[in-house]
């Protein structure tokens, strides 16, 4: 069986975590062995960087904030994505390197080649095979996650902000359309997982014949 490693990725509220278990569920029906992971802090290591980044009021420049999220995803592809997708495991993963590119190399304005370089040295090289970005107006996300006081550091800042990660993750995925999938995330979660299941060549209708990301 073929070894795939799928991200979700998308504004707050998109609901990645949602097709996440949606497909690993269908995945783990179809007899795969599959993993699910998360960015920041799927670690031991991780969840207390995530903690420096969400949780505390540290100000923290873009450059400061892009080395934690960077030194997470290392550790995260040391001890959970590498060795599962060499134990010949599908992998999918709540954000990656593409929340970096996004919310950092463009909409903190650190530049995304910057992110880009770091992303590379931080995963060693190790890209998804998909990347599905689950556009969402991030004015409808935000309100789906709840109250203002109850957002992390990331979540109260300005809806301009997040207007801006919205158009990154478009511009990235416009420029990449043989590794990402744009879909509208307005559409119910069951629409949304079939839509990614044709992606990857695992629909009614591509699974008769060659089909795959
Ligand atoms: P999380 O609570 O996991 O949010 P969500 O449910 O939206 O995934 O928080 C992750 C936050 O961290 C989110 O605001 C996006 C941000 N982030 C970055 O800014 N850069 C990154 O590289 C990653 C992985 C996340």
């Amino acid at each position: 069986m073929k070894t795939r490693f799928v991200v979700f990725e998308g504004v707050e509220g998109s609901g990645k975590s949602t097709q996440v278990q949606m497909l690993a569920a269908t995945l783990a029906a179809r007899g795969e062995d599959v993993v699910t992971t998360f960015e920041p802090g799927a670690t031991k290591s991780g969840a207390v960087i995530r903690e420096l980044l969400l949780d505390m009021p540290l100000s923290l420049t873009p450059m400061t904030e892009m080395f934690l999220f960077c030194a997470d995803r290392t550790q995260h592809v040391h001890e959970v994505v590498r060795p599962a997708l060499d134990a010949g495991k599908t992998v999918l993963s709540d954000r990656y390197e593409l929340s970096t590119v996004v919310y950092q190399g463009y909409a903190s304005a650190v530049g995304v080649d910057l992110a880009e370089r770091l992303n590379d040295l931080a995963t060693g090289g190790l890209h998804p095979d998909l990347t599905v970005v689950l556009d969402l107006d991030p004015a409808v996300g935000l309100n789906r996650n709840g109250a203002h006081e109850r957002r992390d550091q990331i979540e109260r800042r300005t809806l301009e902000f997040h207007q801006r990660v919205r158009r990154g993750f478009l511009w990235w995925a416009e420029r990449h359309p043989e590794t990402c999938l744009v879909l509208d995330a307005l559409q119910p979660p069951e629409v949304l997982h079939e839509q990614v299941l044709q992606r990857l060549g695992l629909g009614g209708a591509e699974e008769a014949g060659e089909g795959g990301l």
